[in-house]
């Protein structure tokens, strides 16, 4: 793994935003698998400032999402379709119909997996996958477990998780309990695969993703074994990471 230490979360989201910027350069018509959550919003800002600024142009990308909560649609404002409209797409010229997140509105859970597996195999595999880090080690929403999932699937959200993400709903009882995501097998299809992690909270469990044993009850651990992982991180993640 390829490990970039920066000061601070300003500096990690300009980072990020450069990895990403080289990639749509390189390859204009690149498949780019995104993230939700808060550490991808100051990559967002700045891709989108690139945009503004004439130097990106999305108009050839195709994006696929990691993940959505079960039962929500797009107009909800927690939705992660709603976000990714609201913090990306809808700010830089990619066409919407070239933006994938899994529908959260398909009640059948195998119903809404297969559907994403096979928007997944028509697109390829992802140029470059942007990763956030969950508090237990989660990516996507793959949360600890006995195995690792390969593709699309239903998931249970741990405890941890839905205290986590509580701070974006207006009560606890409104969290989803479930949600759809994409695979550890598929993420670690992409070819390359760029974590972003910032603060103090995330410092034990990064370093565990970094030194700690490949195991499926960490599943970022895995990505060990990705031939092209990437992760930026701010001197708050990672100090408790000897380099
Ligand atoms: C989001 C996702 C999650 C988050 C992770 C970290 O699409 O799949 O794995 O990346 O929960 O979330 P934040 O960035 O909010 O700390």
């Amino acid at each position: 793994m390829k490990i970039y230490k920066v000061k601070n979360y300003e500096e990690l989201s300009r980072k990020a935003a450069n990895i990403i910027a080289a990639q749509v350069i390189m390859k204009p018509d690149c498949v780019l698998g995104l993230a939700t959550g808060s550490s991808p919003i100051g990559t967002y800002d700045n891709l989108t400032a690139m945009y503004e600024s004439g130097d990106l142009d999305f108009s050839q990308v195709t994006t696929v999402n990691l993940d959505e909560y079960k039962g929500l649609d797009a107009s909800n404002d927690q939705s992660y379709r709603y976000f990714m409209n609201k913090h990306l797409f809808s700010r830089i010229n990619i066409p919407m119909e070239h933006t994938y997140v899994p529908d959260g509105t398909v009640a059948d859970s195998d119903e809404a997996c297969a559907a994403y597996n096979e928007t997944l195999h028509k697109a390829g595999p992802a140029d470059l996958q942007l990763l956030g880090l969950g508090h237990d080690g989660h990516i996507g929403f793959n949360e600890p477990a006995d195995h690792f999932a390969d593709e699309t699937h239903c998931v249970d959200l741990t405890e941890v998780t839905i205290q986590a993400n509580k701070r974006f709903f207006a009560s606890e009882a409104d969290v989803p309990r479930q949600a759809y995501t994409m695979g550890v097998g598929t993420i670690m299809r992409a070819k390359t695969v760029l974590v972003i992690v910032s603060g103090e909270d995330k410092a034990e469990i990064l370093n565990q993703v970094i030194n700690g044993p490949v195991t499926p009850q960490v599943p970022a651990s895995i990505l060990q074994f990705h031939s092209n992982a990437i992760i930026v991180a701010d001197e708050a993640a990672l100090s408790k990471t000897d380099l």
